[in-house]
């Protein structure tokens, strides 16, 4: 039998995979939403929690998601379909592919927003707006920027433009071309802004708000009752960790599932996963340690959302030597990541447009762009126009929304799809096949874990998350 390939090309090598994953999973999910989150939830048990997250659920069904896509060779709804078939599982797991589409239009629709922050960031910096700027004025400033809609408007409509045209040049020429260089510059600017964060005097205190866990605090709700404290437990934390293990590594809707479906059979799939994995991981944790010691050195809140690294890394750049340049180039990095990123997220509908409707690829980036742009509107007016509260549902705006559901929910619920298909429905032999490892200890153990460690953690974070474990506990049950 010849090797099959896919329609849509191939890596060059390994390295060019493990790259393109590498800037698919780093963007602004480790820089913009780690620390936003982490600052929410209460600092290191809640990175604790994430890290588990990462190690049983993300490094397990990121391997699966590569496995799955090399052996089916397509888009991911395609792929499920035909895996489907040749392992006489049902039809309907292709619908898993169709949910992946979604949810990558959910989130490149509010992602592109704030991708859109950081480019019209590039430019203040450049200008020197920052040179010298109080926390105050950093505040002031990105209020400004998320207040006037129509500046949100035009750049959303940049990034998008930008992430349809290198999806429109394909694999080799569009997405190999830009993450060669752009990664490795990204992370030398982050170990500049660490060097920065260290000299600031509240390095410890922010080390420590980052790794220093304090389960009590992030888990439980406690309340003195008649002199009586009583807890209970909070599972949001855990689903937000969970959530993010799956966001950081573009896990759980077949991006990773397509980026595979370009990789060299005789390539390593545990290794490169690995390696992703760790990359991912590390950029997370330093721009964490950049960030919180800004936070605290400047009296900022940690739980200050979304806006929190556009107003303190503006205080950093207008203070240090040479910030007006190295902020402009961190941006433009951070630009960069997000870019590698949003190319990811519509690379599987672009690819099923391709092969289902005979589209060019061109014509199919135009239809999913404009349509991702369009779903965008709702996150460019969840922060002005429609931030009030009669435009939000349980207290979220559109933007909070459109997040939760698809980090929290969607993209767990995929990937626990992915880990029972790959464990249980693809059969030993073709998985043993498609690793090319043999059935060795390596293999036993991501079978083991793949089976039953991570379907059982998704679900029961669900559970917790929902109040279903509490609830049970609560009833005394004869058990
Ligand atoms: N992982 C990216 C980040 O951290 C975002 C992303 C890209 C993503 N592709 C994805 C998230 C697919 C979920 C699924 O910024």
């Amino acid at each position: 039998m010849t090797e099959r390939t896919s329609i849509h090309g191939q890596w060059s090598n390994r390295l060019m995979f493990i790259l393109a994953a590498t800037g698919s999973a780093v963007g602004l999910g480790n820089i913009w939403k780690f620390p936003y989150i982490t600052g929410e939830n209460g600092g290191g048990a809640f990175v604790v929690v994430y890290l588990i997250c990462i190690a049983i659920v993300g490094v397990p069904i990121m391997m699966a998601e590569i496995m799955i896509g090399r052996r089916g060779r397509q888009s991911p709804i395609n792929t499920m379909r035909s895996l489907a078939k040749n392992e006489n599982a049902h039809p309907a797991w292709s619908l898993l592919g169709w949910g992946g589409v979604l949810a990558g239009f959910f989130i490149l629709s509010y992602y592109s927003v704030i991708a859109g922050w950081a480019l019209s960031y590039v430019f203040r910096t450049a200008v020197g707006i920052f040179n010298g700027v109080t926390a105050d004025g950093a505040q002031n400033i990105f209020s400004d920027l998320v207040g006037d809609p129509e500046r949100l408007l035009a750049w959303h409509t940049l990034f998008m433009v930008m992430c349809m045209a290198v999806v429109a040049r394909g694999v080799r020429h569009g997405l190999e071309k830009a993450v060669r260089i752009l990664m490795p510059a990204l992370f030398v600017l982050l170990l500049v802004l660490l060097a920065y964060a260290y000299n600031t005097g509240a390095f410890q205190q922010g080390l420590e708000f980052l790794f220093t866990p304090n389960y009590t605090k992030v888990f439980f709700d406690c309340k003195v009752i008649n002199e009586v404290e009583s807890c209970t437990f909070n599972g949001e934390p855990v689903l937000v960790a969970m959530g993010h293990a799956f966001f950081t590594l573009s896990l759980g809707m077949g991006a990773i599932m397509v980026y595979g479906s370009y990789m060299p059979k005789q390539n390593s799939i545990t290794s490169s996963a690995i390696i992703i994995a760790l990359l991912d991981t590390v950029v997370a944790l330093i721009a964490g340690m950049a960030i919180f010691p800004l936070v605290f050195a400047n009296g900022l809140e940690p739980s200050s959302g979304p806006g929190l690294i556009f107003q303190t890394l503006p205080i950093a750049f207008g203070a240090m030597p040479g910030g007006q340049i190295f902020g402009t180039i961190f941006f433009v990095l951070l630009v960069f990541a997000a870019w590698t990123s949003g190319i990811s997220l519509i690379e599987p509908a672009v690819a099923w447009l391709v092969e289902n409707k005979s589209m060019s690829r061109l014509r199919a980036s135009i239809w999913v762009g404009l349509s991702v742009w369009f779903l965008g509107l709702g996150s460019v007016f969840s922060f002005n126009v429609w931030s009030g509260e009669e435009y939000q549902l349980f207290g979220k705006t559109f933007f909070d929304l459109l997040d939760y559901l698809s980090a929290n929910i969607m993209l767990p619920l995929g990937g626990l799809l992915i880990a029972l298909f790959a464990g249980r429905y693809i059969s030993r032999s073709s998985s043993v096949d498609e690793f090319n490892m043999g059935d060795g200890f390596i293999y036993k153990i991501w079978r083991l874990v793949i089976r039953r460690v991570t379907p059982v953690a998704v679900v029961i974070v669900f559970l917790n998350a929902t109040g279903a474990i509490d609830w049970l506990l609560s009833k005394n049950l004869p058990w």
